[in-house]
């Protein structure tokens, strides 16, 4: 039987963690996964699947349903401090937490997955790379061996993260940006799309174009 999964977040992020699991379920058989909605905290309905609540009700919702794990798809590129806001809020149990491949994805048997991590369709996870809790890697992403990510990333499509990185928390590498390796990217910053991120950024910041530098800081909560 499938277990049944609630996706916290909207129809972009969260849309496509629900397109995953049906794709896995209708091409693949794979049927770990089931759908059960949503927690949203503005609508009544998400890309057709029904919203059981909000991230306020998470602990309520948890108790009702005590057989449902989570999903957190609530990636704000350029709030970054709002996100980590809205998730402690939520305060999930870290074994409430899905974790999810598609399995098109390579990830090597020596990265480490934290709980909570979400994989789609194409991406590469190199060896002994290791990816944070809750972290997303959107389609065709690549993280290459010895990169270590915190918690609640986000690798938008396209995006190259190369090796021997180090990446902090709340952090977004946009649309086709290249990260090139041994660079130290802070807490809550932003690497802008089609980047190329070839000196660290720091806690907070936005950096964009071929080289990437600065350009403003991320909003404050
Ligand atoms: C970095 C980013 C957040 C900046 O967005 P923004 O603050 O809304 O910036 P604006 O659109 O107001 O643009 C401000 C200026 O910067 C330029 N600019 C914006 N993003 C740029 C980028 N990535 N590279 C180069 N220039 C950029 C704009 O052309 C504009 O220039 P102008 O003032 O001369 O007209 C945006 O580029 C980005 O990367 N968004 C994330 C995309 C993504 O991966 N989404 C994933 C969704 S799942």
């Amino acid at each position: 039987m499938s277990k049944k999964i609630l996706i916290i977040g909207g129809e972009g992020n969260g849309g496509v963690v629900a397109a995953c699991i049906e794709d896995m379920r209708l091409r693949h058989r794979i049927l770990e996964w089931e759908v059960a909605g949503f927690i949203n905290d503005y609508e009544q309905s998400v890309s057709g699947y029904p919203v059981l609540g909000g991230t306020g009700d998470v602990q309520d919702i948890l108790r009702r349903h005590s057989d449902y794990y989570l999903m957190w798809a609530i990636h704000t590129i350029g709030r970054n401090y709002l996100i980590e806001k809205v998730f402690n809020k939520a305060n999930i149990p870290t074994e409430r937490l899905a974790t999810i491949v598609h399995p098109s994805a390579f990830v090597a048997p020596t990265a480490h997955l934290e709980p909570g991590v979400f994989v789609m369709s194409n991406c590469y996870v190199g060896p002994s790379a290791h990816i944070g809790l809750c972290c997303m890697l959107m389609a065709n992403s690549l993280v290459a061996h010895d990169t270590r990510v915190g918690p609640l990333c986000h690798f938008s499509a396209g995006s190259i993260t190369g090796s021997y990185n180090t990446i902090g928390k709340c952090s977004s590498i946009a649309y086709g940006t290249v990260v090139l390796e041994k660079k130290n990217i802070g807490n809550f910053a932003v690497a802008g799309a089609s980047s190329l991120v070839t000196k660290d950024i720091p806690d907070g910041e936005i950096h964009i174009g071929i080289p990437a530098r600065f350009m403003k800081k991320v909003m404050e909560a």
